[in-house]
């Protein structure tokens, strides 16, 4: 099943929003809708919102009224810059809505590009994937038979287009044959591990014990962890990797302890023109987000209180045991490797 596709002229995505109590698909035949729906999570995921970036190029180029090949790519460029602001640490919604751009920008005919563009989304949907299987094939030489593995957020089925990054990899260890449980973060504010990662894991059958964040630190010192896989929403160049709000400690605490850590990414989330972590944007979501939750019908917080909501945090490389792509593991030096992986992407 896939997160997102394209039917009859329009895109639908499953919200992500109402998982797991309802499974609904919604449509939108709109970019900005698309730009919308991405900024409110209804599809989140690094890889997913750079397909649903791809997709929503191919309706700006549609929904366009130019009558020149001028004027569509103004549209387009525009069409572009909306989409690009809707979520800023993810590096793959541009990557994405880029590369659709340049596909337009190579087309020499103003009536081919609707097409064009079209065609472009469905190949990189299609590939997203591929990518994701042998990211996974890659991952799963890293579990070992009876292990315990410790993950934060959703980067399963539902945070890509389909199969997922760091949950791909647990899936392929389990679809191996690999007898293994899973510790889930639940993954304050939004709860992605505790609603997505979990309703997917319930559905491969993989075994997996849901823990409250502030858990995973005893569960790590205890000796019940075996390694730490994550996804990541940009890498730097040096390593440095951004991902959901609360990965730094893990990767902290597990380094304290033996216990190695890898995110677990497409060539797509790493971003080289950034030299560290540093200069990656951190996205600050909404004060409702920590504050609207109701504990036994009460509230959790007295009204007014100050609140902090950065989405992502950055990890510093010296805490990466490696980082898992499609085209094997790279280790430090990740200046060197990371490169190499990328320009493999390039070569096809
Ligand atoms: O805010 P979200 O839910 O979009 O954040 C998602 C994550 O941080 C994932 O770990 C990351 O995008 C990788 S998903 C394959």
């Amino acid at each position: 099943m896939r997160s997102i596709e394209w039917q009859d002229g329009k895109v639908r995505m499953i919200d992500q929003r109402l998982l797991p109590a309802t499974f609904e698909w919604v449509e939108f035949d709109h970019y900005r809708d698309v730009a919308r729906a991405i900024r409110s999570m209804v599809i989140r995921g690094a890889p997913a919102i750079g397909a649903a970036g791809a997709f929503a190029m191919a309706l700006a180029a549609r929904e366009s009224r130019a009558q020149d090949r001028d004027l569509l790519l103004a549209d387009l460029r525009e069409a572009a810059k909306v989409l690009c602001d809707a979520r800023p640490t993810a590096v793959n919604l541009s990557w994405a809505v880029e590369r659709l751009l340049r596909r337009a920008e190579a087309e020499a005919s103003f009536s081919a590009i609707s097409d064009a563009l079209l065609d472009e989304a469905q190949a990189l949907a299609d590939e997203d994937v591929e990518i994701n299987r042998r990211l996974g094939a890659h991952g799963a030489t890293l579990i070992q038979e009876g292990a315990t593995i410790l993950h934060h957020c959703n980067t399963g089925a539902l945070a890509t287009v389909d199969y997922g990054t760091a949950l791909g990899v647990i899936r392929a260890a389990h679809e191996q044959g690999k007898k293994i449980h899973v510790l889930l973060d639940e993954t304050r504010p939004r709860l992605q591990g505790a609603r997505l990662s979990a309703w997917e894991l319930q559905q491969l059958g993989v075994p997996f014990t849901l823990i409250a964040d502030n858990a995973a630190g005893h569960f790590m010192r205890i000796g019940q962890v075996d390694l730490v896989l994550v996804g990541a929403d940009r890498v730097a160049a040096n390593g440095d990797v951004a991902n959901k709000i609360g990965t730094y400690k893990l990767a902290v605490v597990a380094q304290a302890n033996g216990i190695p850590f890898y995110p677990c990414v497409p060539t797509s989330t790493v971003d080289l023109s950034l030299a560290t972590g540093d200069e990656i944007p951190i996205e600050e979501r909404d004060t409702e987000e920590v504050t609207d939750v109701v504990y036994r019908g009460m509230p959790i917080a007295p009204d007014g209180v100050q609140v902090a909501n950065p989405a992502f945090d950055v990890t510093p490389h010296r805490y990466v045991t490696g980082i898992v792509t499609e085209h094997g593991i790279a280790y430090s030096p990740f200046e060197v490797s990371l490169r190499r992986m990328v320009e493999a992407s390039r070569d096809g």
